[in-house]
């Protein structure tokens, strides 16, 4: 797709490459959770459209709940405060949960979520991320299924927003820096 280049400055992940990669990372699923009782659990709203997609390569029985949380406000850097703006509408106990998250920056919302819903006596609590981002750790974060890891550089698209922007744009792409400087 042919983007503004005033405000995209490259596509980094392709729409195409996402789906490629699902693909595989669906068949791990798949085989890791059979005969599981399997929750799967999407974190709004940067993780909407990976979500919709694995959700449909699941072909085992699984249920499915939303959780929202914020940790950014509108800048481009983490500031460390996690929020939970929505909780799942459904206990967890004994439940294998999939947290599926957009992207993994510094790790700490990831790192909060996970002691939180370790508190509700899940059966387990696995991660899977579209992106990972590990140059920008600040807590020891390891997501159990990556899609693709990527340079420090500000994504937006295939869900992720810049000011709640651009969450439509099928591929993930690099924002122009002149959008945020
Ligand atoms: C983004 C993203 C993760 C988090 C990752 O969410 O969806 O939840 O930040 O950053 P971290 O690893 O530094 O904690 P955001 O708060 O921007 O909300 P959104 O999903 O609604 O866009």
């Amino acid at each position: 797709m042919e983007y503004a280049k005033d405000e995209i400055e490259r596509v980094l992940v392709s729409n195409e490459e996402i789906q490629q990669r699902l693909d595989c990372l669906a068949e791990r699923i798949n085989a890791d959770y059979a005969g599981k009782d399997l929750l799967v659990v999407c974190i709004l709203k940067g993780a909407v459209a990976v979500f919709a997609d694995v959700l449909r390569r699941i072909r085992i029985p699984c249920a499915i709940d939303f959780m929202a949380i914020s940790s950014y406000g509108s800048s481009t850097k983490s500031s460390g405060v996690v929020r939970i703006l929505k909780d799942l509408d459904h206990g967890i106990e004994g439940k294998h949960v999939l947290i599926v998250e957009d992207i993994v920056d510094s790790g700490m919302s990831m790192s909060y979520l996970l002691d939180n819903l370790k508190t509700r006596n899940p059966a387990s609590v696995r991660i899977l991320t579209l992106l990972d981002k590990p140059e920008r750790r600040r807590v020891e974060l390891k997501a159990d299924y990556i899609g693709f890891t990527i340079p420090d550089e500000f994504v937006v698209g295939y869900g992720l927003d810049y000011a709640e922007r651009y969450r439509n744009l099928p591929d993930v792409c690099v924002l122009s820096p002149k959008m945020y400087s």
